[in-house]
């Protein structure tokens, strides 16, 4: 299949484009690469656009052929998204409005979105299934439960087969360790602990240890990118012009700030020094998947559900290209 993939160049996004090639779909990249990076890209799959660009998005699409589109590109950051709403509503909802027009132009008829448990967010009953109220709690997750309902009145208005992916934690990299995350700022707990295993930073800032969890600390369910990537190939494998479905993709194992640094400390050896802060706004105490529907529906198998095993690819990752895809350019 002819998949035109925007956020291509990003920590997800790269990995499902390699996953595409791989199972020898003709992917492409359309990503702007203000937070992804070339490198993660394989030779010629880059074209460098901004998705709030309709018309140059409309002639890439027809240009490749597109008969789908997986669209990962969005400002991610959530504080960020509560500093700077302006930013996340026009690239989130603003982008993804000219996604979809683009998409009419082109005549593109499938997508999958890359939303996310956030839009759970204060929804006090983990783990979720895909019926559990959408609470969002940050300016973040409400650009994405907007783009759910934008994709959703297209669909019905226009005709357009979709697929919405609530991915819980993106982790890990790739088991050879040449790919993997590498965000400025870094925001994510493993790569930010494991930047303190390798002496970038001196202590990890770990925002709130009195929520109404066992430890204190918030709760996450971390899923490793490869399974997430197949998941996206079992997703666009079952989208049709007509279809209309929601899955989380999540482990369904939920880990504590506290047990996710346990883990990391094991997995490397070396001390991982912490300091208890003020909670952050927009952090939901616990957000655990339930992700049955994927498994049973799509026959998705996760490769990855112990801690451990992914935060050893991510450490594999971090230890050879320690300033991430700077090393990599740099070695080349
Ligand atoms: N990482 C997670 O844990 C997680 C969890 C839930 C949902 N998601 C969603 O998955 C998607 C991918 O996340 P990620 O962690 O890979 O983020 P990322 O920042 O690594 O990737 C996003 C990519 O989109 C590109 N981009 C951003 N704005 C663009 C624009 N206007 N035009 C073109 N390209 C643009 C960036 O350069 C980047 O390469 C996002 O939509 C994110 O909201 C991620």
């Amino acid at each position: 299949m002819r998949i035109f993939v925007t956020g291509g160049a990003g920590y997800v996004g790269s990995a499902c484009l390699r996953l595409l090639l791989a199972q020898g779909h003709d992917a492409i990249a359309f990503d702007n690469l203000s937070e992804g990076h070339r490198l993660a890209v394989p030779e010629g799959r880059l074209i460098e656009g901004d998705i709030r660009d309709t018309a140059a998005l409309a002639a890439a699409m027809k240009t490749h052929g597109a008969e789908a589109v997986m669209h990962f590109a969005a400002a991610t950051y959530v504080g960020e998204s509560v500093t700077n709403p302006d930013h996340h509503y026009g690239n989130n909802i603003g982008g993804t409005l000219s996604l979809l027009r683009a998409m009419r132009e082109a005549g593109v008829a499938r997508m999958l979105f890359s939303s996310t448990c956030a839009t759970y967010g204060d929804n006090p009953e983990p783990p979720m299934n895909e019926e559990a109220a959408q609470i969002p709690c940050s300016p973040y997750a409400r650009t994405k439960l907007a783009v759910e309902w934008m994709i959703r009145d297209f669909a019905h208005a226009y005709g357009l087969g979709y697929t919405i992916l609530r991915y819980f934690n993106a982790s890990g990299a790739d088991g050879d360790g040449e790919f993997g995350e590498n965000h400025e700022p870094e925001t994510h707990l493993i790569p930010l602990l494991l930047q303190v295993a390798l002496g970038q930073r001196d202590k990890l800032m770990l925002y709130g240890d009195d929520y109404p969890t066992p430890d204190g600390t918030c709760i996450r369910d971390y899923v490793h990118t490869d399974d997430l990537a197949s998941a996206h190939l079992l997703a666009i494998a079952a989208t049709t012009p007509t279809t209309a479905e929601v899955f989380n993709i999540g482990t369904g194992n939920g880990q504590s700030v506290k047990q996710v640094h346990q883990a990391c400390e094991d997995v490397t050896g070396r001390r991982i020094p912490l300091q208890v802060v003020a909670r952050r706004p927009g952090d939901a105490p616990a957000l655990v998947a339930d992700p049955t529907k994927l498994k049973t529906r799509l026959g998705w198998t996760p490769r990855y559900e112990d801690i451990r095993a992914t935060v050893q690819t991510a450490w594999a990752w971090h230890q050879r290209y320690p300033k991430g895809y700077a090393d990599k350019a740099a070695r080349k």
